[in-house]
C-alpha cells in the first residue's frame, strides 16, 4: 500500500476503520457513508477516524480491474490485516463475501463504541455484545500510534506524565497529538503491554487493563502474558481479528456491493 509509505501512521488508521466499522451494525462498510447524520460525524470517529481516501483509492483501482465484485467492507478488512503485516505485525487470513451495507447508524457509533475513560468493566461489555471477550479487549489495545491530548488519572511514570504535561499544557488548544504506543510508533509488536507493567499507558482505558482494581481479576494477567511472550500475543490477536471481521456480515442477497464506498448505489 502505497499510502504507508507516506505516513506510516495511516497503517493504524485503516485498522482502526475496520474496527469502528464491525462494531456499529457489523463489518459493513456502513462507516464509509457520508452525510452529516453518518458515523462519520459520531463523537468517537468525528476528527478522529481518518483514511477514507485511501480506501477510496483503493477502490477505484479494484473497480477498474473488476467491477461490482468486492465490496467497501472486505476491502476494510483486507486493509486492516496488510497494515498490521506492513506494521511488522502478524498476517491472516482474511474470510471474504461480506457485503456492504445500506444504512449508516450515528446513535449505534454513539453508543457501541469504547470510549478511553471507560472501566474495564463496561468495555467489555461493549466486546461482548458483539460476541467478542475479554482476551479480545486485550489483545486488541495496542499499536496506537496518535491520538490523546488529556493525561489521566491512572498514569504512574512520572517522565511520562511530564512529558504529556510540556507537550498538552492545561487550556492548550487541544490540537497536539502524542503516540498511544510510547517507544515504539509505527511498529506493530508488544511493547504496548510492556509499557502498562511500567505505568506508561497513555489512555486511562489503556492503563485501567493493568493498574485498576478489576485488572487484577481481569486483564493484568493477560497483559503480562503479551509483555513476555509476543509469540502468543501474535497469535491471539490473529484470533481476534477473525473473529472481529466477522461480526455480522451482510451475505446472500443483503446489502449490496457498492460502486462508491462513500454513498449506497442508485
Ligand atoms: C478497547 C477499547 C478501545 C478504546 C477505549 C480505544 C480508544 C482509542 C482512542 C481514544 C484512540 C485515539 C483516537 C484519536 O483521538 O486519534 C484510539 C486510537 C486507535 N485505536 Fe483504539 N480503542 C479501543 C480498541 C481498539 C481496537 C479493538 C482496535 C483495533 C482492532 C484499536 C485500534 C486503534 C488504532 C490503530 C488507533 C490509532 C489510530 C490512528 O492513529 O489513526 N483500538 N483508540
Amino acid at each position: 500500500m502505497n499510502a504507508l509509505k507516506t505516513e506510516m501512521r495511516m497503517a493504524a488508521s485503516l485498522l482502526r476503520l475496520h474496527f469502528h466499522d464491525c462494531f456499529v451494525n457489523g463489518c459493513d462498510a456502513s462507516i464509509l457513508l457520508d452525510g452529516a447524520d453518518g458515523e462519520k460525524f459520531a463523537l468517537p470517529n468525528n476528527n478522529s477516524a481518518r483514511g477514507y481516501e485511501v480506501i477510496d483509492s483503493i477502490k477505484s483501482a479494484v473497480e477498474s480491474s473488476c467491477s461490482g465484485v468486492v465490496s467497501c467492507a472486505d476491502i476494510l478488512a483486507i486493509a486492516a490485516r496488510d497494515s498490521v503485516l506492513l506494521s511488522g505485525g502478524t498476517g491472516w487470513q482474511v474470510l471474504l463475501g461480506r457485503r456492504d451495507g445500506l444504512v449508516a447508524n450515528q446513535t449505534g457509533a454513539n453508543l457501541m463504541l469504547p470510549a478511553p475513560f471507560e472501566s474495564v468493566d463496561n468495555i467489555t461489555l461493549k466486546f461482548e455484545a458483539v460476541g467478542l471477550n475479554l482476551t479480545d479487549v486485550v489483545t486488541f489495545r495496542l499499536f496506537n500510534f496518535s491520538g490523546t491530548n488529556a493525561p489521566d488519572s491512572t498514569l504512574l511514570d512520572q517522565n511520562m506524565l511530564t512529558g504529556l504535561q510540556n507537550l498538552c499544557p492545561v487550556n492548550g488548544d487541544g490540537s497536539r497529538t502524542t503516540p498511544l504506543d510510547w517507544n515504539s510508533t509505527d511498529l506493530f509488536d508488544n511493547n504496548y503491554f510492556q509499557n502498562l507493567v511500567k505505568g506508561r499507558g497513555v489512555l486511562e482505558s489503556d492503563q485501567v487493563l493493568y493498574s485498576s482494581e478489576q485488572a487484577k481479576t481481569t486483564t493484568r494477567s493477560i497483559v503480562e502474558l503479551y509483555s513476555k511472550n509476543p509469540k502468543i500475543f501474535f497469535e491471539e490477536f490473529k484470533n481476534s481479528m477473525i473473529k472481529m471481521g466477522n461480526i455480522q456480515p451482510l451475505t446472500g442477497a443483503a446489502g449490496e456491493i457498492r460502486k462508491n464506498c462513500r454513498v449506497v448505489n442508485s
